[in-house]
């Protein structure tokens, strides 16, 4: 990796269809998110990962790219983008750019020549195989969750292709040596262009099981989740290790690592690993038995959240060089405020400041998406056409080929649909929350927290976003800098099972009720450091943590 320095840095993540859009067509864009950088700066952030911006017909929003040189023409142009990482560059801010490799857009010329001519080179940079028998090579599901994972050529016979993902998103053939050159080269102009760093997506689907065989089904379909044979298979990590060298190396990289076993994290962010950083989903997708089946909806307590979180911290912290990438929301999760904090009673300042408490105060880099930092929430819909995301369809489909009501599917969709965090950004409390001048924006807005918007919280000095500050500046710039950003963790187990409470270092520990109701606690207590309360009820003997009360304190040794 070029250096450690980078884990000192905070992490913000732009969804830019959403965020800003200055031209008022109803897309975010490039320009926008250029007259948003002071406020980015001052919330303190100091490195951002923006989602794909590159040209895409859009059906997954920009993860279906068809020409990886180019801006989407929605978000601006490669001279508004220079723009941006210059004016961001003089700011000390540092840019990351989404990496989607694994698969392009359907409308991506090499695949329009591959389905042109059988015979041409492109061919080969796809995944094309012959069915059986009038049906698709095997039976493997897409990952969206409902489907073949294999579209028959139109005008062929007998000829599919293969997508992991939606039709428009066929996959790469990562076993052709000539589309791996195409991919590095790639890669190393937008080195050149100025990218700091890259966010790999979808990454460790690339290698699938060359058998290409038909495994037990696991649904009424007859159908078998893809994942199987194509996610973190054996062979992976050749294809990885070459990333590495020839690209990854000079930038800071933090890998999309869905279906990473713990002991494999070791090879994947160590010492040598392959990436700087990976996101770990063990629990984050603590609500659901698999991350792309919402209806499979688990329970889980307070004191499950905590181990999952410890086991994740210290199987990197004992790895050499291990390092997390700490999140709790992303463009593919519903609010963390929705999912984490269970009464909707603390759906609310309060529960926003406790979680953002429980994951900043992590060994790791904190990452935040955008609207966290305001505590936004879900949405609520009552029609299935009021949403965008791909995804989204497809769960309400399948969960209801799986014997659920319809009003049951929409339900898990409301719950978990990645538009949830896609609406428009909540600027101000004007048109359209300030996000543009009026156009109808490309996703409807959020409808559960209208009067939560950036401009009430910048001049709330006790805001969810002033809270974010406070706790950036300690991670930047206080004489807790070191103990929160090197020391180690450990998780601490002498509390009430609604507690979910760590030391980091020495001396700090962060203590969180996630229950709404008061525990009765005896901590060892020098300081309060933070609070999410105007006070702590605490005495020598004693300390009462109100519901969803969340600490950071010096502890008296
Ligand atoms: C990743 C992205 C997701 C996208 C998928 C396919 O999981 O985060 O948004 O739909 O890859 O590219």
């Amino acid at each position: 990796m070029p250096s450690n320095s980078f884990k000192t840095e905070i992490f913000y993540q732009i969804y830019p269809a959403s965020f800003k859009d200055s031209n008022n067509d109803g897309f975010g864009d490039i320009q926008g998110i250029i007259s948003k950088l002071p406020y980015l700066k001052k919330l303190g952030v100091t490195f951002i990962w923006i989602s794909p911006i590159y040209k895409s017909p859009m059906f997954d929003n920009g993860y279906d790219i068809s020409d990886y040189q180019a801006v989407n023409k929605r978000y601006g142009s490669l001279a508004d983008l220079k723009e941006l990482f210059t004016q961001a560059h003089e700011l000390g801010l540092k840019i990351m750019m989404d990496l989607v490799v694994n698969h392009t857009s359907s409308q991506h010329p090499w695949f329009q020549a591959a389905l042109r001519d059988k015979t041409s080179k492109y061919r080969n940079y796809y995944i094309f195989r012959c069915g059986t028998n009038g049906n698709p090579p095997n039976n493997w599901r897409s990952n969206f969750g409902a489907g073949s994972a294999w579209e028959p050529v139109t005008g062929e016979d007998d000829t599919y292709y293969l997508h992991v993902f939606s039709k428009e998103q066929p996959d790469l053939n990562w076993e052709n040596p000539e589309l791996r050159e195409e991919i590095y080269s790639m890669i190393n102009w937008w080195i050149d262009f100025g990218v700091d760093g890259f966010r790999v997506d979808a990454i460790t689907f690339l290698k699938k099981d060359q058998d290409f065989a038909s495994i037990s089904p696991d649904g009424n379909d007859g159908l078998a989740k893809i994942k199987r044979k194509s996610e973190n298979r054996p062979g992976l990590e050749i294809f990885l290790r070459e990333l590495k060298e020839r690209c990854l190396s000079r930038v800071i990289s933090v890998g999309e690592t869905s279906g990473l076993r713990y002991n494999q994290f070791a090879e994947f962010v160590g010492q040598d690993g392959f990436f700087s950083m990976a996101f770990d989903f063990h629990y984050v997708d603590i609500d659901v038995e698999s991350g792309s089946e919402w209806y499979r909806q688990t329970s889980w307590t307070p004191q499950q959240l905590g181990a999952s979180i410890a086991k994740s911290q210290t199987t990197l912290q004992e790895v050499a060089g291990g390092w997390n990438a700490n999140f709790l929301e992303n463009h593919d999760q519903p609010r963390s405020l929705s999912k984490f904090i269970k009464d909707e009673a603390y759906q609310n300042e309060i529960g926003a400041k406790a979680l953002a408490l429980l994951y900043f105060g992590l060994r790791g880099c904190p990452f935040i998406y955008q609207g966290q930092e305001l505590g936004l929430k879900n949405f609520k819909r009552t029609e299935i056409t009021d949403f965008n995301d791909i995804s989204s369809f497809d769960n309400y489909r399948r969960a209801q080929e799986e014997g659920f009501t319809p009003a049951e599917a929409l339900n898990f969709v409301n719950k978990r649909s990645r538009d949830n965090g896609r609406v428009p950004f909540q600027w101000n409390n004007t048109t359209n929350f300030g996000f543009n001048a009026g156009h109808e924006p490309y996703i409807k807005l959020n409808n559960t927290c209208p009067s939560t918007t950036a401009s009430e919280e910048l001049a709330n000095s006790n805001s969810v976003f002033n809270f974010y500050r406070k706790l950036i500046e300690l991670r930047k710039n206080s004489p807790y800098q070191t103990d929160l950003v090197y020391g180690d963790f450990q998780l601490l187990t002498d509390v009430d099972t609604n507690v979910i409470a760590y030391q980091r270092g020495k001396k700090l520990a962060i203590y969180i009720n996630f229950s709404n109701k008061p525990v009765e606690a005896q901590l060892p207590i020098a300081k309060v450091i933070l609070n999410n309360y105007p006070e702590l009820d605490n005495t020598d003997q004693n300390t009462i943590l109100q519901p969803y009360q969340a600490i950071l304190v010096e502890r008296s040794l």
